[in-house]
């Protein structure tokens, strides 16, 4: 079975939503998501030249795009970042700190201390320091705000070989519900996805770590299949948008019913 076209139109005109990790997979799939829906674009990642054809790309559907370098383990980058944004749009409405890497698939007792940090960096540190600027922002714009952090199945479920990985969607989890409850008075609703198996350049290199991981994997899902990183976009934008007024420090899995096994 293939997924449904979504149904629901959402309308971002006049906003303005920051995404890190866009210049590929999930990352880049959202930004093409709120770029459809008329959101303006404050773009970043490590990768120039892709994320540079996924601003271009996004401009194509008629909204603005800035695009910069930001690596998320660095503060001063993530200053530079939100400097740029300010400066262009004078706000930020809504962001997903998305940007996050699986590292080497290896046993607790054998994860190096530099896996452990590099991944640690990135998807836990690099995600709270982004949290701190946006909602520094929305604070003063007092106008609330939303923020996506997207976490993993692996944020609610252990993965053998994934031990950085999986402790750092976990704490991802643990910030987005601590963040929740500490703005949800000022209406910044903070919420996590957690996206199963999604066809990506992380999953192929996941998947080419041991023959036929791919059929094993598929047949995890009690969906049977992969899914698709439109899937995650729409989760991301209907947590955004108005239609999810009242939820806050929730943890989406989008995952085909992996964790309801
Ligand atoms: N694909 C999956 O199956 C899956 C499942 C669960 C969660 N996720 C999560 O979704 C997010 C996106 O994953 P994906 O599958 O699209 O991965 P991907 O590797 O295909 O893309 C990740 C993007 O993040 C960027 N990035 C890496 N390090 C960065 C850094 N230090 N600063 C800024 N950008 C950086 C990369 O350049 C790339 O553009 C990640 O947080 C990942 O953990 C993915």
């Amino acid at each position: 079975m293939t997924p449904h076209k979504p149904s629901l139109n959402f309308n971002f005109a006049g906003q303005v939503a920051l995404i890190t990790g866009a210049a590929v997979g999930i990352g880049r799939e959202i930004a093409l998501a709120f770029a459809e829906s008329g959101a303006n674009l404050v773009l970043s990642d490590v990768n120039e030249e892709l994320g540079h054809k996924t601003a271009e790309d996004a401009k194509k559907f008629g909204v603005e795009v800035v695009y910069s370098h930001c690596d998320v383990a660095h503060e001063s980058q993530i200053k530079d970042l939100f400097a740029l944004a300010l400066n262009k749009f004078s706000k930020i409405d809504m962001a997903c700190n998305n940007a996050g890497v699986e590292g080497t698939v290896v046993p607790t007792a054998q994860c190096s201390t530099e896996n452990w940090q590099k991944i640690m960096d990135i998807n836990l540190k690099g995600a709270w320091l982004c949290m701190k600027y946006e909602i520094e922002t929305m604070l003063k714009q007092q106008q609330g705000g939303s923020i996506v952090n997207i976490s993993s199945i692996a944020g609610l479920i252990g993965f053998p070989g994934l031990p950085a990985y999986v402790s750092s969607k976990h704490g991802l989890i643990g910030l987005t519900k601590t963040a929740a409850l500490e703005y949800a008075a000022q209406g910044i609703r903070v919420n996590a996805i957690c996206p199963g198996p999604i066809m990506t350049e992380m999953l192929k290199r996941l998947m080419s770590t041991s023959p036929g991981f791919e059929e094993n994997l598929t047949n995890s899902v009690p969906a049977k299949r992969i899914g698709e990183t439109r899937e995650v976009a729409d989760s991301v934008l209907f947590l955004c948008s108005a239609y999810s007024s009242y939820t806050t420090g929730q943890a989406l899995a989008i995952d085909g019913g992996w964790v309801a096994q």
